[in-house]
């Protein structure tokens, strides 16, 4: 199939035009950032994920894969156009859809001849996709049929071609037979496990779930989904506060809450709270939908209230670590990227706790083993260290702020060698408390009773 990706340089673009590409498609990614465009042409890109380089320099050599910053010719190639473009949020929480509906509107002037099918991968509030087919239908053109179908992306960054190629289901909303038996052919070889390894398939036998919808609810099946994973970060974070109140580990009760099958141990670990450029910018777009319908949902404040009370928690701990108070205390952070396995700083809840070290005077020394080009960029005032020694140097106290197992290999104790006082908190329970107050540490966890 002739495909295009539209904001083909951004995350979820890039992914799938690279994947679509390697099963075997013809993709042209567009996109506006020319940098971004000219340096993908060459095999090169900025975000780090597994496979990327790989995946992206056999497709560019095999001739399936073109980067364009024309939206025509993207528009003219294309029997599939994915929107992938970005729905930022505006500052009163809204979902910004200006840059999807763009996009429409040159559909409806520049569409090819006959039939083609515009897929909406972009997280876009329920009712967007009414907006578009009535942007399509106002301005169409004798000859061509352009038909709208929902498609919600659930991929993970850091995991983005296992969840690419190897989805949990995949989710089509549309209200024509026709566009929907296009994009279930689009996607019969992952359905059906067909993907080759070398392409990053994994074998299984059993299918992929296809669950079709209609538009609206494919559109809140992303919302959800998203707002029922940080329901369960802020549960599980209130949770270990309360565990460390009472004088319970955290970690055993997940154990114990886990093999409930109802309950499950996935997306359980708690720590800073939820960052990244999703979570909390679709509760935001889902709680304005809400009032936008008169409408209270509290379960969804309440999600985002406790997530915002988790800084304050970890902020406090550190506090008490350096004995009360920050000002000119030296605090060496482990870990800025909102996650591990990514060097994307976008609402990183590192830098939340970092902000809130430094307003109450605190000096900061950062390491994170992929994350350093983009926070020297970002953040010039940040003091970032390339070796994670040198960051702890003189610290009053170490902190853990994102889960790169690499921190667990280090030698603590030449850490505390070099450390003022060997105190750490580990807002992501990836150390071992034992072994660490063996060496003299005094060690706090989220969850975790103290010594
Ligand atoms: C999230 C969803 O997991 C994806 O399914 C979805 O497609 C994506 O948003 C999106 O809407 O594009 P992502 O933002 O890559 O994916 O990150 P997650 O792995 O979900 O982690 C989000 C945040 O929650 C991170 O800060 C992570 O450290 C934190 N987290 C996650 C926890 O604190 N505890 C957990 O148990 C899991």
């Amino acid at each position: 199939m002739n495909l295009s990706v539209v904001g083909g340089a951004g995350y979820v673009g890039l992914v799938t035009g690279v994947g679509f590409a390697a099963l075997g498609h013809s993709v042209v990614c567009q996109d506006v950032d020319e940098v971004r465009i000219n340096a993908l042409r060459t095999g090169h890109h900025s975000i780090y994920e597994p496979d990327m380089d790989r995946l992206l320099r056999e497709n560019l050599a095999r001739g399936r894969l073109h980067f364009t910053t024309s939206l025509r010719e993207a528009i003219r190639h294309g029997e599939i156009v994915v929107i992938a473009v970005g729905t930022p949020a505006r500052a009163n929480g809204e979902a910004d859809l200006s840059q999807v509906v763009h996009v429409a509107e040159e559909v409806a002037c520049e569409a090819r001849d006959g039939y083609q099918v515009i897929v909406v991968k972009s997280t876009v509030p329920v009712g967007t996709m009414e907006l578009l087919r009535t942007i399509l239908s106002q301005r169409k053109v004798e000859g061509k049929q352009v038909d709208v179908v929902a498609n919600p992306e659930f991929l993970r960054e850091g995991k983005a071609f296992r969840d690419f190629f190897s989805p949990d289901r995949i989710v089509i909303g549309s209200s024509s037979p026709r566009a929907l038996t296009l994009v279930r052919d689009l996607y019969a070889p992952i359905v059906r496990r067909a993907v080759p390894p070398d392409a990053g398939g994994r074998p299984d036998a059993s299918q992929v779930p296809v669950i079709e919808t209609d538009l609206a609810s494919a559109q809140m099946t992303k919302y959800a989904a998203n707002a029922f994973l940080a329901m369960r970060i802020s549960f599980i974070n209130e949770i270990a506060v309360l565990c460390e109140r009472s004088g319970a580990d955290v970690r055993q009760v997940v154990r114990g809450l886990g093999y409930d099958p109802r309950i499950g141990a996935a997306y359980l670990s708690p720590g800073l709270g939820f960052g990244g450029p999703c979570l909390e910018k679709d509760l935001h777009a889902l709680i304005k939908v809400a009032e936008g319908h008169q409408f209270d949902p509290t379960v969804l404040r309440a999600t985002l209230e406790r997530n915002a009370q988790q800084t304050v928690e970890v902020v406090g701990k550190i506090k008490r670590m350096a004995g009360g108070i920050l000002n000119h205390r030296l605090i060496a952070v482990y870990g800025l990227a909102f996650k591990a396995f990514t060097n994307d700083l976008r609402n990183s809840m590192a830098l939340r706790v970092i902000h809130a070290l430094q307003t109450e005077g605190a000096n900061i020394r950062v390491h994170d083993p992929m994350a350093l080009p983009s926070a020297r960029a970002q953040c010039p005032d940040l003091m970032c260290c390339d070796d994670p020694y040198d960051a702890a140097v003189a610290a009053d106290v170490l902190v853990v702020a994102t889960e790169w197992p690499e921190f667990r290999e280090l030698d603590y104790a030449r850490i505390k060698a070099g450390m003022r006082n060997p105190c750490i908190v580990d807002g992501r329970n990836l150390l071992d408390p034992t072994e660490l107050r063996r060496l003299g540490f005094r060690y706090a966890g989220v969850g975790i009773p103290t010594e």
